[in-house]
Protein backbone atom coordinates (compact mmCIF):
# COMPACT_ATOMS: atom_id res chain seq x y z
CA UNK A 1 0.00 0.00 0.00
CA UNK A 2 1.05 3.39 -0.70
CA UNK A 3 2.35 5.41 1.86
CA UNK A 4 0.86 9.09 1.87
CA UNK A 5 2.89 11.62 2.65
CA UNK A 6 3.15 14.94 4.49
CA UNK A 7 5.61 17.93 4.29
CA UNK A 8 6.04 20.62 6.55
CA UNK A 9 7.43 23.92 4.91
CA UNK A 10 11.13 24.76 6.82
CA UNK A 11 11.39 27.72 4.79
CA UNK A 12 12.53 30.75 7.74
CA UNK A 13 8.97 32.23 6.73
CA UNK A 14 6.60 28.96 7.59
CA UNK A 15 8.92 28.20 10.28
CA UNK A 16 9.29 31.08 12.14
CA UNK A 17 4.94 31.77 12.32
CA UNK A 18 4.91 28.35 13.62
CA UNK A 19 5.91 25.28 11.98
CA UNK A 20 8.46 24.90 14.29
CA UNK A 21 5.55 23.96 16.82
CA UNK A 22 3.41 22.23 14.28
CA UNK A 23 6.23 19.71 13.32
CA UNK A 24 6.11 18.47 16.93
CA UNK A 25 2.27 18.23 16.93
CA UNK A 26 2.29 15.96 13.78
CA UNK A 27 4.79 13.88 15.06
CA UNK A 28 2.67 13.08 18.21
CA UNK A 29 -0.52 12.94 16.42
CA UNK A 30 1.23 10.06 14.17
CA UNK A 31 2.26 7.78 17.26
CA UNK A 32 -0.43 8.52 18.88
CA UNK A 33 -2.95 7.46 16.41
CA UNK A 34 -0.22 4.41 15.36
CA UNK A 35 0.56 6.03 11.44
CA UNK A 36 3.82 6.42 11.70
CA UNK A 37 4.08 3.36 9.42
CA UNK A 38 1.56 4.33 6.94
CA UNK A 39 2.81 7.94 6.69
CA UNK A 40 6.07 9.56 5.52
CA UNK A 41 6.80 12.49 7.25
CA UNK A 42 9.32 15.06 5.64
CA UNK A 43 10.20 18.73 5.95
CA UNK A 44 11.13 20.97 2.35
CA UNK A 45 12.45 23.75 1.97
CA UNK A 46 9.84 26.99 1.31
CA UNK A 47 7.11 26.46 -0.87
CA UNK A 48 7.08 30.27 -2.41
CA UNK A 49 3.57 30.68 -1.20
CA UNK A 50 4.70 32.27 2.20
CA UNK A 51 2.33 34.45 2.17
CA UNK A 52 -0.17 32.20 2.45
CA UNK A 53 2.20 30.02 5.36
CA UNK A 54 2.41 28.35 7.42
CA UNK A 55 1.87 25.89 4.97
CA UNK A 56 1.71 22.08 4.77
CA UNK A 57 1.15 19.39 2.28
CA UNK A 58 -0.68 16.36 2.90
CA UNK A 59 -0.46 14.06 -0.34
CA UNK A 60 -0.78 16.53 -3.21
CA UNK A 61 -3.15 18.77 -1.35
CA UNK A 62 -1.43 21.94 0.63
CA UNK A 63 -2.89 23.71 3.48
CA UNK A 64 -2.34 27.18 4.30
CA UNK A 65 -2.30 29.03 7.48
CA UNK A 66 -1.83 26.10 9.22
CA UNK A 67 -1.35 26.34 13.39
CA UNK A 68 -0.30 24.15 16.22
CA UNK A 69 -3.72 24.28 17.02
CA UNK A 70 -5.79 23.60 13.83
CA UNK A 71 -3.37 21.17 12.43
CA UNK A 72 -4.78 17.85 14.50
CA UNK A 73 -8.45 18.71 12.80
CA UNK A 74 -6.64 18.98 9.34
CA UNK A 75 -5.13 15.52 9.85
CA UNK A 76 -8.37 14.21 11.59
CA UNK A 77 -10.37 15.09 8.55
CA UNK A 78 -7.57 13.65 6.11
CA UNK A 79 -7.38 10.38 8.05
CA UNK A 80 -10.99 10.74 8.37
CA UNK A 81 -10.58 10.14 12.29
CA UNK A 82 -13.61 11.02 14.13
CA UNK A 83 -13.23 11.80 18.09
CA UNK A 84 -15.87 12.34 20.65
CA UNK A 85 -14.97 14.75 23.37
S1 LIG B 1 8.64 29.56 3.95
FE1 LIG B 1 6.96 28.25 3.71
S2 LIG B 1 6.23 28.73 1.75
FE2 LIG B 1 7.93 30.01 2.01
Amino acid sequence: MKKHEIIVCMGSSCFARGNKATLQKIKDYLKLNNLEEKVVFKGNRCFDKCGKGPNLMIDDKMFHQVSEENVETILDQFFSIFRIY
